[in-house]
């Protein structure tokens, strides 16, 4: 499949996302959300992709958020709709994705392109990367799950202060509130997720779409993350994936896991 603003490539049993507006720092516009929507939609549903990396283009940008050039003439009924679409259709879609995602933050991250970061299941960053939630900035509020995910990340003093002073995070501060997991140098970014994504891969991608599902029961209100917990593993031991697990740990060989 081809598409406009991004680049997909796959290789081995990963997939690498590249966001392709560097002239705009890759800013998140209608037409780049949709390609996204529909490449991680793809993927997800390919069984040789078992993890899934996403960047910017450039030395510069991660992404330096929704594109402030198309939203900035909406009414309020647009907006929400806007907020509410790109919520179900993108953030949310990753974050509840059964296929891992790790954010390559190359760059900036500011507004949108922090939101989309941190629907990731995990962020690792280069050194350059600064990352913010600027919205108030601009006199709106993050729309895409930040008020939600980044008290999640960082604890809520933390959050309160990023979103109210607008201000940028560099990566080593990032790293020191689990915002990221790894700050390594620019050329280092993608060989360590690449290396990440492939110690995924020797994995069972069915138990790791259970234990997605798990982890992020326990941050929805309305469901009890224990109980999830306790029917996912249940669910585990009917799997073709743990026949094969436990038979290679018994029979000391390495798993090789058929994904189902
Ligand atoms: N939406 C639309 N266009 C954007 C953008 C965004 N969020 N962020 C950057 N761009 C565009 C700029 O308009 C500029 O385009 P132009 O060359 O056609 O004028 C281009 O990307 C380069 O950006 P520029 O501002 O010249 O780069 P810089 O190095 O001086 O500054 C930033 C970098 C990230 C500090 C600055 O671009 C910025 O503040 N961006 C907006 C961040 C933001 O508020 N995001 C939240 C949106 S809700």
């Amino acid at each position: 499949m081809s598409y406009e603003n991004i680049l997909v490539e796959q290789k081995d049993s990963r997939a690498v996302i590249t966001i392709n507006r560097p002239t705009k720092l890759n800013a998140l516009n209608k037409a780049t959300i949709k390609d996204l929507q529909e490449a991680f939609k793809a993927l997800d549903k390919d069984k040789t992709v078992k993890a899934i990396i996403i960047t910017g283009s450039g030395e510069k940008a991660f992404v330096a958020g929704a594109d402030i050039s198309e939203f900035a003439h909406f009414s309020e009924r647009k907006a929400h709709k806007l907020s509410e679409k790109g919520q179900e259709q993108l953030f949310s879609f990753v974050e509840n994705l059964s296929t891992p995602v790790i954010a390559a933050v190359n760059g900036f991250a500011l507004g949108g392109g922090l939101e989309l970061a941190m629907a990731c299941h995990f962020r690792v960053a280069s050194d350059n990367a600064k990352m913010g939630l600027p919205e108030v900035s601009l006199g709106v509020i993050p729309g895409y799950g930040g008020t939600q995910r980044l008290p999640q990340l960082v604890g809520k003093g933390i959050a309160m202060e990023m979103i109210m002073t607008a201000g940028m995070m560099d990566a080593q501060k990032a790293l020191s509130h689990g915002l990221v997991n790894y700050v390594v140098t620019q050329d280092e970014l993608m060989p360590l997720c690449v290396k990440l994504a492939s110690k995924i891969s020797n994995n069972s991608s069915v138990a790791i779409g259970y234990a997605i599902k798990a982890v992020n029961a326990g941050f929805k209100n309305d469901v009890d993350g224990y109980k999830a917990e306790i029917k996912a593993f249940g669910k585990c031991f009917g799997t073709e994936d743990f026949k094969e697990g436990t038979s290679a740990f018994l029979e000391k060989r390495k798993a090789e896991f058929p994904g189902s």
